[in-house]
C-alpha cells in the first residue's frame, strides 16, 4: 500500500504523542484533526483493503501502519453484512472514522463472564475512545466503513481474548477463531 503523506504525518505525530504523559488526550486531539475533513482524507486514502475473509463473507482488511511498544496504528476497512466477534485489546483504543459508519457493540465484564452493554454507531468524522478494559465488536451500519484505529501499546504482542458470539465464552484470540466467530448480519 502506498501510504499518503497525511497518514505518514499522522503516524509520526502519534509516535511522539505516545511518549507524552497524557498520550491518550494527545492522540485523541491528533485523531480529531485527522478526521475533521473527511472528504479530503477519503480522497487521499489508498483503495480499500479486503484481504480478510470469514465463512460468512469478506470482512474488509487491516493494514498496520506502525507498531512498537508504545503505539499501534492500523487502517481498518470494514465491509457490510458481517457481525464481527467480541474481543478485547487490553490497552486504550482510539478510533477515528473517515468513511461510512462503523457499528460498535460493547460488553462489560461481570462476575462470571461478560454481558452486553449499550452500543453506538460511529460516523465519519467522529472519534471514539475505548478504555483498557473495553470489549467490543465491529460491523458496519449499512455500507462500508473506513477508519484509523490507534492502540496505546503493541497490539500483536499481548495475550488478548475473543468471545463466542452466542455463548460469550472467553478464549485466547486467534485469527482462525476471529473468522470462525463471524456471523451474517
Ligand atoms: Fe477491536
Amino acid at each position: 500500500m502506498k501510504t499518503p503523506q497525511v497518514l505518514t504525518d499522522f503516524v509520526a505525530a502519534c509516535r511522539l504523542a505516545a511518549k507524552e504523559p497524557d498520550a491518550r488526550s494527545a492522540i485523541v486531539e491528533l485523531m480529531r484533526s485527522l478526521v475533521m475533513d473527511t472528504d479530503s482524507l477519503s480522497a487521499a486514502m489508498p483503495a480499500m483493503d479486503t484481504h480478510d475473509s470469514s465463512p460468512v463473507g469478506t470482512l474488509g482488511g487491516d493494514v498496520t501502519l506502525f507498531e512498537d511498544d508504545s503505539v499501534t496504528i492500523v487502517l481498518v476497512d470494514t465491509l457490510p453484512h458481517v457481525l464481527q466477534p467480541p474481543h478485547d485489546h487490553l490497552m486504550t483504543a482510539i478510533i477515528g472514522m473517515f468513511e461510512g459508519c462503523e457499528q460498535q457493540r460493547f460488553w462489560s465484564r461481570t462476575a462470571d463472564g461478560i454481558a452486553p452493554a449499550a452500543g453506538r454507531d460511529l460516523l465519519a468524522g467522529e472519534v471514539l475512545v475505548i478504555g483498557t478494559d473495553g470489549i467490543h465488536a465491529i460491523g458496519t451500519c449499512d455500507d462500508i466503513a473506513r477508519g484509523i484505529h490507534v492502540y496505546l501499546g503493541s497490539l500483536s504482542n499481548v495475550a488478548r481474548s475473543i468471545f463466542h458470539p452466542e455463548t460469550l465464552e472467553e478464549q485466547p484470540l486467534s485469527m482462525a477463531l476471529y473468522n470462525d466467530y463471524c456471523r451474517a448480519a
